[in-house]
């Protein structure tokens, strides 16, 4: 069993950002983070991201909104973001407050500056396989963490657990897409013998959010397991009063795998990591042709 160091390959990732960034100089690319409400996981992501932004160089804004903002007063802050010349990447956190669509709210960031990629621009490009289209940043990693970790993908079976638009979709898109060329089948909370055909994955990526929801009997030997849960469960031994715990039991599975993520320390770092390397690109390429 090898074990996927998150970490590790969102460091590379980060370096070699940091160094694009500096080739760019006087221009520094910047991102404009928005966050509505105070939702705990949401301020410490939007915290790390700003935290990583620093380290390569690249400029953070965030403006925070009540829960109460109309769509209104959000759509007039990112059509500003939309018009400002110095802002090259645009990202609302989610979840967004129940009032709020969220897929109106993403479709209001220009194509140019979607570095979350999760406007129906983006993810018509992805599928389409145009080159340059923004992936959503956490399957971005996944597929990141499978290259540099050096899994052979082409014709392998990659079973997706979850069909989210910020994980489960756009990965089983990228899985699909000319370079990976993976057999990708997408399975979700209704699925039928889940169990059965998550066994006969070569690849499992776990985004159903459900602590150790993917259990060993459910993992053939020798399959390759990327973690992308991220759950809260109480832990009164932390002094948070919790821990956090993937979507794979990993302590059954892992002896089972060829490689797997940890989580923390996977996919995590990853989808961090890919958004400094999306908004990277978002600058590049506003950026006048010499
Ligand atoms: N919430 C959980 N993951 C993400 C992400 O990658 N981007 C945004 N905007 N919100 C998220």
């Amino acid at each position: 069993m090898r074990l996927i160091d998150g970490n590790a390959i969102a460091q590379q990732v980060l370096n070699e950002v940091k160094a694009r960034v500096s080739q760019l100089a006087p221009t520094v690319p910047q991102v404009a983070f928005v966050r509505i409400g105070e939702d705990p996981a949401s301020v410490s992501y939007v915290t790390k991201k700003q935290k990583t932004a620093a380290e390569v160089g690249i400029q953070a804004t965030l403006k925070v909104f009540p829960e109460t903002v109309t769509q209104a007063e959000l759509y007039a802050h990112l059509d500003a973001l939309n018009a400002d010349k110095n802002v090259h990447g645009i990202l609302i956190q989610a979840p967004l407050p129940k009032h709020l669509s969220e897929t109106d709210v993403f479709n209001r960031v220009h194509p140019s500056k979607d570095v979350d990629g999760f406007s129906t621009q983006s993810i018509g490009r992805l599928i389409q396989e145009i080159p340059g289209a923004f992936a959503a940043c956490t399957p971005a990693g996944v597929i990141e963490l499978l290259r540099r970790s050096g899994v052979a993908t082409a014709g392998k079976h990659a079973v997706v657990v979850g069909r989210s638009l910020i994980v489960g979709k756009p990965a089983a898109a990228l899985l699909l897409a000319k370079g990976c060329d993976c057999t990708v089948t997408v399975a979700h909370s209704r699925t039928q013998n889940l169990a059965a055909l998550v066994r006969q994955a070569d690849i499992i990526v776990a985004a159903i959010g459900k602590p150790h929801f993917i259990k060993a009997d459910m993992v053939k030997d020798g399959a390759v397991v990327i973690d992308v849960g991220i759950n809260r469960i109480p832990d009164a031994t932390k002094k948070t009063g919790y821990r956090i715990v993937g979507d794979v039991d990993f302590e059954a599975v892992a002896p089972k795998c060829e490689a797997i993520t940890p989580v923390p320390g996977g996919v995590g770092p990853m989808t961090v990591a890919m958004l400094m390397k999306n908004t990277l690109e978002a600058c590049e390429r506003a950026q006048p042709r010499a």
